[in-house]
């Protein structure tokens, strides 16, 4: 595969990597914290870790699975799996989920870019609660600014995949990745130290139990598909490129783990902030964008505070961002049959990304926003969508298709082994991957449509 070759991942750490790079990002910083402000904070916790331990790590280890059996990326292994075409429309599922979640996931990255340059030039220093939310504001509404912010990223990405760079780019997350956990683990300790920091912390681990609701399993299922990439089918991919003896089991819980620490030091950040400041925690997707500039102005060395951290999320956002747009472009390659090489699909996968970033900027502000489906621009239509319906449901497929029709030893699913857990883990598997998966999807779903 060419990918391979470009992406390197010759060692069992290199697959970490890539894997934790693409689940960590946005989605843990920005998205987690919010979203447990809008559900409840501790109550959303908890059902969050519940959808981890039973949809995130079967399926992580599903795409991983499907991947390793299949050699192929995600829109071709469903085909090279059965042996005929009868699940190929997974795969184009799978791409175009992805095509939808791209445009999307470049904007926020661009929202990120913009704050990069007012850390910079130190723009949103001094500013209280009221200005802070009202600067938000001017600036979303400046449409062909938010348009320019997240097309830097679109260029950054499509030259790291242009040049095949990735291997040069796991090596940089090799030391920044730490760094960021560095960097955020002081920040806890700044939001600590703030006057009313403790209802923050209680509000985030307290959970009410009157707030787990069946939306919120919605909202908590679709951040768990969100942050933990899968769903898309893009694990699929990595999968592929793992070496044959790497464990699989323990390679998807390093990650989850991973990813899960740093969702929720984000919301120990975050929470104590926004009590300590007066936010409201229910804020939604300005949330972070409001209380990271108030929190990191009452660091030691604000700026210098200030440039690392939008730094270092602008990078953790790149690592999402270039396995997005990964398969994108093997997606077109494959489609093309091979006739348009990879810089050709590097070229049309950016130019498609660049007219969904200005139809969605355009949906915000503006021009179309006055263009609503079912109550949501097309930006929030497009996250509410993928995040709560498209994911779940190749989750859905995904789990029938491993646990119920594919040709899978049971070896291949969870290597025999001596150790203990392993031979518990082994029926678990199975067994969730055939009931508890798809049931517990399929209930979400008929909630979702109202059935209940
Ligand atoms: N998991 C990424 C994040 O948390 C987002 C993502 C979703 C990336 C799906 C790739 C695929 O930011």
């Amino acid at each position: 595969m060419e990918q391979s070759k470009n992406s390197g991942f010759n060692s069992k750490l290199g697959v970490i990597l890539a894997a934790a790079g693409s689940a960590i990002g946005l989605g843990n910083i920005w998205k987690f914290p919010y979203e447990a402000g809008q559900n409840g904070g501790g109550a959303f916790l908890l059902v969050y870790l519940l959808c981890v331990i039973l949809f995130g790590m079967p399926l992580l280890m599903t795409e991983i699975l499907i991947g390793r059996k299949a050699g192929q990326s995600t829109f071709s292994a469903f085909r090279a799996i059965s042996g005929n075409n009868r699940w190929q429309w997974l795969g184009w599922w799978s791409a175009l989920t992805v095509l939808i979640l791209t445009g999307f996931y470049f904007v926020v990255t661009g929202w990120c870019v913009n704050y990069l340059y007012e850390a910079v030039v130190n723009s949103y220093a001094g500013m209280g609660t009221d200005e802070l939310l009202t600067h938000f504001t001017a600036n979303m509404s400046n449409a062909p600014k938010m348009i320019l912010c997240a097309i830097i990223p679109v260029l950054c990405t499509a030259a790291i995949l242009w040049f095949g760079v990735s291997s040069g780019i796991e090596r940089l997350s090799k030391i920044l990745m730490p760094l960021l956990l560095i960097m955020m683990s002081l920040m806890v300790v700044r939001v600590l130290l703030l006057d009313g920091s403790g209802e923050g912390l209680r509000f985030f681990f307290y959970p009410d139990f009157s707030h787990i609701t069946p939306s919120v399993f919605m909202e908590a299922a679709g951040q768990c598909f969100f942050s933990l990439s899968v769903g898309l089918g893009l694990m699929i991919t990595y999968g592929a490129y793992m070496p044959k003896e790497q464990d699989v089991t323990k390679t998807s819980f390093q990650v989850i783990l991973l990813d899960t620490l740093v969702a929720v030091l984000a919301g120990v950040i975050i929470f104590p902030a926004v009590f300590a400041f007066g936010f409201d925690p229910a804020e939604g997707p300005q949330l972070v964008f409001v209380v990271l500039p108030a929190v990191l102005q009452h660091m030691s060395f604000a700026w210098l505070s200030g440039v690392a951290f939008f730094t270092l999320l602008f990078i953790a956002a790149l690592t999402s961002t270039i396995s997005l747009m990964e398969v994108i472009i093997a997606s077109i390659m494959e489609m093309s049959r091979g006739k348009l090489n990879r810089h050709y699909s590097v070229l049309i996968a950016t130019g498609v990304i660049c007219i969904f970033v200005a139809i969605y900027v355009l949906s915000m502000t503006g021009v179309w926003s006055g263009l609503q489906i079912c109550g949501h621009n097309l930006f929030d239509l497009s996250d509410t969508l993928v995040t709560n319906y498209m994911m779940p449901f190749s989750a859905l497929a995904m789990s029938l298709f491993i646990g119920w029709f594919m040709p899978f030893q049971d070896n291949d699913l969870v290597p025999h082994s001596q150790k203990r857990y392993k031979q518990w883990l082994r029926p678990a598997f199975v067994f969730s991957l055939r009931w508890i998966v798809p049931i517990a999807i399929l209930l979400i779903f008929l909630n979702g449509l109202g059935v209940f």
